[in-house]
């Protein structure tokens, strides 16, 4: 059985060779406005987005720094120019995080789950206007410091950073998924 769109799906892939251009300011609404149809227990809208580009990767490249100078104290000076410059390996940085209120049936894992879900529609839909994307985080993402240096609130869950723009290598498809060996059906 073929399906564009499940062909489409089938064969992403991560792009971390990423260079200019990003998605123009229309892009970025179209992309996002699709994110924000992920599945939504109770129409909590928990996902926020935050798009880093130009002068505002190095404002993130800071936060890697400082997060990173508060973690190793015997970092020297000469270390900053490595930090800031993670932050541009793409020209676009799109952070996407939860901001989770309490609920009484919705509980805090539910709309981290659902904002996962609307990272990963984002992700979709930039790869449908041509870009490349790569999701990253890491246990800087789940630290107070870095909540702090990104003016979040404490409440407040990244979910993760999706580096975007184009690629810069034509990307392999995965010929194996695997998915046979991690599904059981269950039919009596
Ligand atoms: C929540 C999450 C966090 C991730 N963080 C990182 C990361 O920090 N660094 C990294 O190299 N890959 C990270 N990845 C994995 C890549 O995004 C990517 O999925 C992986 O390189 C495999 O490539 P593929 O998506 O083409 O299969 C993360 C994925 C997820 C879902």
């Amino acid at each position: 059985m073929t399906n564009n769109i499940i062909t489409f799906m089938r064969n992403r892939v991560s792009q971390p060779g990423l260079e200019a251009p990003a998605p123009s300011k229309a892009e970025w609404e179209t992309i996002l406005d699709a994110a924000c149809r992920a599945p939504d227990h109770g129409g909590i809208k928990p996902w926020r987005f935050r798009i880093y580009e130009g002068a505002g990767l190095d404002k993130l490249g800071q936060v890697y720094w400082q997060h990173a100078k508060s973690e190793v104290h015997d970092l020297t000076e000469e270390k900053e120019a490595a930090f800031v410059k993670k932050a541009h390996r793409a020209p676009a940085i799109l952070l996407v995080y939860a901001h989770i209120e309490q609920h009484p049936k919705v509980p805090a894992i539910e709309q981290i789950m659902a904002t996962s879900a609307a990272a990963q529609q984002a992700i979709l839909g930039l790869n449908a206007l041509g870009y490349g994307a790569m999701w990253r985080s890491g246990p800087a993402c789940f630290t107070q410091k870095t909540k702090d240096l990104l003016n979040l609130q404490e409440t407040d869950q990244i979910v993760g950073l999706i580096y975007v723009g184009t690629p810069t290598s034509t990307p392999k498809i995965p010929e194996e998924t695997d998915f046979a060996s991690r599904l059981e059906w269950v039919t009596e």
